[in-house]
């Protein structure tokens, strides 16, 4: 007996191995069924984007692309030649596509414009073209991360405005994990959800569908050599996680890569908690708002999860410049509710 089609697509969503681009097809169109696809066709040239800087990761040592390229980005951090490639990648397969009317990158000082050329489109992409590329040359997973805005800005081409929105407004984001596997996990607001690139195929192939975070988890993530220049109140956090007095009366164990995308999709599938807080060498944190802590704050919240600086939603933030930085405290709810209540708890002493 032949399938209905009501039956095909009630399965489109969460049937393993549909690909990536029926996903983001099928999700726009129950969304908005008179929508023109225009975000599906962004996201496909961004899985586009992130095949080629795949394949060139997986060969890097091959083919002389590893180390430095000499250069101080706009962070004052050293640029990898695969940062520079990265970002290359990105720029190219996206600023063609007449869906965006701006972008900005970790890696470029100003807001990156669309050529003349090019049709100018609704939507803004923020990103961090290689996240975690100093552990690059030591093979460690290595990510691209991305933030989609609508635009607000009416004007011929798209603006600063249109860049430096709150992360409530996004309406998608995401990563991609360049590891064992290549790893494409993303989130409109309706669900995460997880794609393997399958290399015999060279396509993402849905193996993670709606992903929820546990809601508390064994994990705590820190650089602790950051130790003896953080505050009273983060070395608190810290020992209490360490130290099984928390609100679970639990020790937690300690895992930390030192690249935030596989620091992060970890901690997503097992429950945890991710930190960087402030401390005396970053004052106001050292990760980004824009293309880090907003796409996996958006991501995490619709896993269930929570993302703070430690007394403020980051999603609610008003982002002040491209380059803005933040305490990111992130993660399983129960465990970033548990830091937010030790820092309030400070606060009102401190107040007192
Ligand atoms: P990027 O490689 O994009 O500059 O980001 C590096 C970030 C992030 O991936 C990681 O969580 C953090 O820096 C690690 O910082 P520390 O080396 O200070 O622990
Ligand atoms: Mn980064
Ligand atoms: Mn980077």
């Amino acid at each position: 007996m032949a399938r209905s089609e009501s039956t095909i697509e009630n399965n489109s969503q969460t049937r393993l191995g549909i690909s990536f681009s029926e996903h983001v097809a099928d999700q726009q169109h129950r969304l908005s069924p008179a929508a023109r696809g225009d975000l599906s066709s962004l996201l496909r040239h961004i899985m586009l984007a992130a095949k080629i800087i795949s394949r060139e990761t997986r060969k890097a040592a091959l083919v002389d692309i590893l180390g430095l390229t000499g250069k101080i980005n706009v962070q004052g951090e050293e640029v990898q030649k695969l940062d520079d490639y990265a970002d290359d990648v990105m720029i190219r397969n996206l600023r063609y596509t007449g869906h965006l009317c701006a972008m900005s990158s970790e890696e470029h000082e100003d807001i990156i414009r669309i050529p003349e050329r090019y049709a100018v489109g609704n939507y803004t992409l923020t990103f961090d073209p290689l996240d975690g590329s100093s552990n690059i040359d030591a093979n460690v997973g290595v990510g691209t991360i991305f933030s989609i805005h609508r635009r607000i800005s009416s004007g011929p081409t798209g603006t600063h405005q249109d860049i430096l929105q709150r992360g409530k407004n996004q309406v998608c984001a995401g990563y991609i994990i360049y590891g064992p596997s290549t790893i494409l996990v993303y989130t409109t607001g309706h669900g995460v959800h997880g794609f393997t690139l399958d290399p015999s195929v060279g396509e993402f192939l849905l193996s993670h569908p709606d992903i929820k975070t546990p809601e508390e988890g064994n994990i705590y993530s820190v650089n602790e050599g950051n130790y003896y220049n953080w505050d009273e109140t983060a070395r608190q956090v810290i020992e209490a996680f360490k130290s099984g007095k928390n609100y679970r009366g639990k020790a937690y164990t300690s895992r930390y890569v030192g690249s935030l995308v596989s620091d992060f999709h970890r901690n997503l599938l097992y429950g945890g908690i991710f930190l960087y807080p402030a401390d005396n060498k970053n004052t106001s944190g050292k990760l980004r708002l824009l293309p880090e802590a907003n796409p996996l704050g958006f991501v995490v919240e619709n896993a269930g999860g929570l993302a703070s600086t430690g007394t403020q939603r980051i999603l609610d933030i008003e982002p002040k410049r491209l380059h803005h930085r933040v305490p990111l405290i992130i993660g399983s709810r129960k465990d970033v509710e548990f830091v937010e209540s030790i820092f309030a708890a400070a606060k009102e002493k401190d107040a007192s």
